[in-house]
C-alpha cells in the first residue's frame, strides 16, 4: 500500500471508546469544585508570593534617567543632570553601578516634576492640566462582552495617568477581583468593596422616607444590621494604598456579587430609591472627588448593577473591543441595552418628576468612546476601517495593538509600565509603550476637554 500522501488521520478519528473510557476519570460532583478551587488558591498564591517583599508586600521599580526625561518629565538629559546637581536637596537617585545610569522611586519622580512645575520653563507642560475646584473626573471601562481588555485599559490607563502625575483612584466594581490583583489590593470580605456605599446611600434615602412617614403618622421600615452598619462607613476606609504612591485602591472580591441580589431587594421596597446615584452621590459627600484628580472604574463582563452603577457615575465610559465580528457585533447590543436600560430609568423617573412638577432626569457623559484593543494590523485593518465607518467619532481613531509585552510580564509585574525595559528587546518595549501612551493620549485629550468645558462653563455662572 502507498504511503497517503495527506500524512495521518485528523486526530478525531478512531478514538477507542473504552480507552476514551480509561481516561475520563470518575463523575464530577460539587465537590469537585471546591478541590478545584484549593487547587487554584495555592498555585495562586505560590506565584504571588514569588518576588514579593519580605512583608509580603508588592514593590513598584525604579525609573532611569533615561526613563525619566524621555517619557515623563520632558527636559534634555544634560539638563536634567545639571538641575539635580545644582539642587542637591532634590533626590539624586542611586546608581547599580558606579558611574553607571541613575535610579529613582516614583515618589522621587513626582518630587522632581514638582519641582520642575514650579522652578522650570512656564512653556513646557511639566504638571497636567487640572482646574482647580472642579472635582474628580470618574471613567468607566466596560463592555458585557468578556476578555475584551476592560481591565488591562483601564490598569495602563491608571498607570499612565499616575505616572503623568494626577492623583488616581481605581475602583473594581468586578467581584473577579482582577483589578484588586493587579493593585495587591487585599480584600476580606465585601465590607471592604464599595457594596458599603451602596448600603449607605440606600439606608439614607430609608431614612428619609422614615421621616415622611413619621410625619404622616404611619410606623417607619425599620433598618436591618446591614443598612444600619453600612451608615457608619466613610469611603476614605475602603481605600487602599497600593505599591504606587498615587494610585489608590477600592477592591473587591468574590462577596461583591451579592449586590446584585441585594439591590433588587432594595429597589422593590424602597421604589424611589436613586440606585444609580448612590456611587457618585456617596463619593462625593466623603469628598473623595475632591482628594483625587482622575477615578477609574473597572467593570464586571455584565451589565448588573454594580455595572449600571458605575456607568451612571462615569463623566467619561470607554468601551474596549477587538476589531472581530463578534466583537463589534457583541458591542452593538450592548449599545443598545445601554439604551433601553437608561431611557427606561429615564421614562419611569420622568412620570413622577412630571407629577410633581420637578425637572426630568436625562443621564449625561461627557464623553463615550469605543477602543479597539488587541489589534493586529495585518489581519484586521480592514474590519477595524468598517467599525471606524459606522461608528464615526465614537470609535477612538487610536487602535490599542496586540502586544506580547502584556502577557510576558511576570506575576508581579502587571503590564508595560510596571516592566523594566531592561528585560525586554527594546524595540519591542518602546512599541508596545508607545501603544499604550497613544492609548492614553486619546484618553487625555478627552479628560483635558470634558474639564475645560466645566471649567468654562463654571466661570460663564460667575460672569
Ligand atoms: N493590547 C493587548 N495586547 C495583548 N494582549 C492583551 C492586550 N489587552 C489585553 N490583553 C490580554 O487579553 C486578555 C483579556 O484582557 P482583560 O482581562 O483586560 O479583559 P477584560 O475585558 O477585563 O476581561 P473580563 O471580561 O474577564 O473582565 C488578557 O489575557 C490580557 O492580558
Ligand atoms: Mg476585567
Amino acid at each position: 500500500m502507498k504511503p497517503d500522501a495527506r500524512g495521518p488521520l485528523p486526530p478525531y478519528f478512531n478514538i477507542d471508546p473504552d480507552a476514551a473510557l480509561s481516561h475520563l476519570g470518575d463523575p464530577a460532583t460539587t465537590k469537585g469544585f471546591g478541590a478545584m478551587a484549593r487547587a487554584c488558591e495555592a498555585g495562586r498564591s505560590d506565584l504571588a508570593s514569588r518576588g514579593l517583599e519580605e512583608n509580603g508586600g508588592r514593590r513598584l521599580r525604579q525609573f532611569s534617567t533615561w526613563e525619566i526625561t524621555r517619557y515623563l518629565i520632558p527636559v534634555a538629559t544634560g539638563h536634567f543632570r545639571r538641575v539635580l546637581k545644582q539642587n542637591p536637596d532634590l533626590p539624586q537617585g542611586r546608581s547599580e553601578t558606579d558611574g553607571g545610569a541613575k535610579w529613582f522611586t516614583l515618589d522621587e519622580v513626582l518630587r522632581l516634576r514638582a519641582h520642575f512645575g514650579t522652578e522650570g520653563s512656564k512653556a513646557k507642560e511639566y504638571l497636567p492640566y487640572r482646574p482647580a475646584g472642579l472635582p474628580a473626573k470618574m471613567v468607566a471601562v466596560a463592555n458585557f462582552k468578556g476578555g475584551v481588555g476592560k481591565t488591562s485599559t483601564a490598569a495602563h490607563l491608571a498607570m499612565s495617568a499616575a505616572l503623568d502625575g494626577y492623583r488616581v483612584l481605581v475602583i473594581d466594581l468586578d467581584s473577579q477581583g482582577s483589578m484588586t490583583s493587579i493593585f495587591g489590593g487585599k480584600v476580606a470580605d465585601e465590607w471592604q468593596t464599595v457594596f458599603p456605599l451602596l448600603a449607605r446611600h440606600y439606608a439614607l434615602h430609608l431614612r428619609g422616607e422614615n421621616q415622611r412617614r413619621l410625619d404622616r403618622g404611619e410606623a417607619p421600615q425599620p433598618l436591618d444590621d446591614t443598612l444600619s452598619d453600612a451608615l457608619e462607613v466613610k469611603a476614605q476606609s475602603l481605600v487602599q494604598k497600593t505599591h504606587w504612591p498615587n494610585i489608590d485602591l477600592i477592591g473587591a472580591q468574590l462577596n461583591l456579587y451579592w449586590a446584585e441580589f441585594q439591590i433588587p431587594v432594595w429597589r422593590m421596597s424602597g421604589r424611589g430609591w436613586k440606585l444609580w446615584d448612590a456611587l457618585t452621590d456617596m463619593l462625593a459627600a466623603d469628598g473623595i472627588l475632591d482628594q483625587y484628580d482622575v477615578v477609574f472604574l473597572d467593570t464586571p463582563p455584565a451589565l448588573g448593577y454594580l455595572t449600571i452603577n458605575g456607568l451612571a457615575a462615569a463623566d467619561i465610559l470607554l468601551v474596549p473591543l477587538g476589531a472581530s465580528f463578534l466583537e463589534f457585533d457583541s458591542t452593538g447590543r450592548f449599545f443598545d441595552m445601554l439604551h433601553s436600560t437608561f431611557s427606561s430609568i429615564e421614562e419611569a423617573e420622568n412620570i413622577a418628576a412630571r407629577a410633581l412638577g420637578r425637572d426630568g432626569l436625562a443621564f449625561q457623559w461627557d464623553a463615550v468612546r469605543a477602543v479597539v484593543t488587541r489589534y493586529d494590523g495585518s489581519q484586521q485593518a480592514e474590519l477595524a476601517a468598517l467599525m471606524q465607518a459606522y461608528l464615526g467619532q465614537t470609535l477612538s481613531p487610536h487602535r490599542q495593538d496586540f502586544t506580547a509585552l502584556i502577557g510576558q510580564a511576570g506575576e508581579q509585574v502587571q503590564g508595560i509600565y510596571e516592566a523594566d525595559y531592561r528585560d525586554f528587546n527594546r524595540e519591542t518595549y518602546v512599541r508596545g509603550r508607545e501603544t499604550f501612551d497613544a492609548t492614553y493620549a486619546a484618553f487625555k485629550q478627552l479628560l483635558i476637554g470634558s474639564w475645560r468645558r466645566d471649567a468654562l462653563s463654571t466661570q460663564e455662572a460667575a460672569e
